[in-house]
């Protein structure tokens, strides 16, 4: 992809859907083929391979938020998702951005965690001390698998051990396998690691294995976004940059502190993720787990973003674990999510998940630009009246 290309497409809102498929063949350089799988998808020999008991298709609308900057590069960013506003949303607030440079990323490298739990474990502290003298050991067990992941500079990290001593079920050990796999989500190739561990782990420890399985709670592989508006640019006719930027780090301020708010500002945040989740094939229901259990990591749940005001600038700041793939799943097996993907420039998974913690950030922005300004609804019903008339 041209990476001189500018994504800030006025007017795009005014077109047909034929009229914005042209534009968009033409930015992300999309062959007839592509174009045929953006209203295409999977056929139903495919989805019977995917899933059980299958009987049909369900298709949803895939759309286009202009303006994006992400790391100095420009994106057309794919969504699929059903509800009103929030495309607009998205594409307004990546405008906005635009003033300031646009998004920074940054991501860890993509380890994932696996979990063994052992049981019966007579000694917990000995155990502890058996298990971590024979890491390396442990570690070397799992040389023959994932080859591909290996080859590309991933593998098995390291080993971990957490004592639970208190229970519904008593005391138990937890050992927690670090594990880097590139460019997949990984959750095969961490599950079968942990259930190539575990006999290995049962007589060091001199317990019982039960659950080898990842966590969602994917902490060590995270993505960040970040933006620095000038609060000019939130001026309008009614309502000062000043008076919109503070009232965004006020809003902000309520969701840190309260959990009904924050697990609705956080549903914002994965407006946006999750409408690239689906385009891109990602386990959405992975991410959300994991986020949401990291919005809740120091006991309470709270908003995943800070804002502030420095400088005449508001800056936004998201972080969470974002554990997701651009091999294997559905990116071979779905055409249109190959496309996504295409359009997306084929990024690898740590500058895609980067992507999705700006597009989370770009709705956040946007919903409570909206809330401190004239309120969600005012844009929201225009569009819904827009379905209405529609559909009678
Ligand atoms: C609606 O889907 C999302 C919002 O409620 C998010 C928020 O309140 O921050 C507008």
């Amino acid at each position: 992809m041209n990476e001189q290309r500018n994504s800030r497409l006025k007017g795009f809102y005014k077109h047909t859907p034929q009229q914005r498929r042209d534009v968009l063949a033409a930015w992300a350089e999309l062959d007839d083929n592509d174009l045929r799988a953006l209203s295409g998808g999977i056929g139903l020999a495919d989805a019977d391979i995917l899933v059980e008991n299958v009987v049909g298709l369900y298709a949803l609308p895939f759309a286009i938020a202009p303006n994006f900057i992400i790391a100095g590069r420009d994106y057309l960013l794919p969504l699929v998702i059903e509800e009103p506003s929030v495309v607009a949303a998205m594409a307004n607030a990546a405008r906005l951005a635009r003033a300031g440079g646009g998004f920074e990323t940054g991501s860890t490298e993509p380890v994932m965690i696996g979990q063994i739990q052992l049981l019966d474990v007579p000694y917990l502290d000995a155990a502890i001390v058996r298990i971590q003298s024979r890491k390396q050991e442990l570690l070397a067990k799992l040389a023959h698998l994932h080859p591909t992941i290996r080859r590309l500079g991933g593998g098995p990290i390291d080993l971990q051990v957490r004592k639970l001593e208190d229970t519904p079920a008593g005391p138990m050990l937890i050992v927690h396998l670090l594990l880097d796999t590139r460019d997949a989500m990984g959750a095969n190739a961490v599950n079968t690691a942990c259930e190539t561990l575990s006999p290995e782990l049962e007589a060091i420890s001199e317990g019982r294995a039960l659950l080898r399985i990842l966590s969602n709670l994917s902490d060590q592989r995270q993505a960040w976004a970040a933006c620095r508006i000038p609060v000019t640019a939130f001026a309008s006719e009614q309502f000062s940059g000043e008076a919109v930027a503070q009232g965004i780090v006020e809003a902000n301020a309520f969701a840190y502190a309260d959990p009904y708010r924050a697990a609705t500002h956080n549903k914002g945040i994965f407006n946006g993720i999750d409408a690239v989740a689906l385009a891109t094939g990602q386990d959405w229901r992975a991410i959300e787990a994991g986020a949401h259990a990291y919005a809740a990591r120091d006991g309470q749940y709270r908003s995943l973003t800070e804002w502030r005001v420095e400088s005449d600038h508001l800056v936004g700041r998201l972080q969470l674990p974002l554990a997701v793939g651009t091999v294997g799943g559905l990116t071979k097996r779905h055409p249109t999510v190959r496309v996504a993907l295409k359009i997306l420039g084929d990024p690898d998974a740590r500058t895609l998940s980067e992507i999705m913690a700006a597009a989370g950030l770009a709705q956040n922005l946007a919903a409570l630009r909206a809330l401190v300004t004239e309120g969600i609804q005012r844009g929201h019903m225009a569009l819904h009246e827009r379905r209405q008339k529609v559909t009678e």
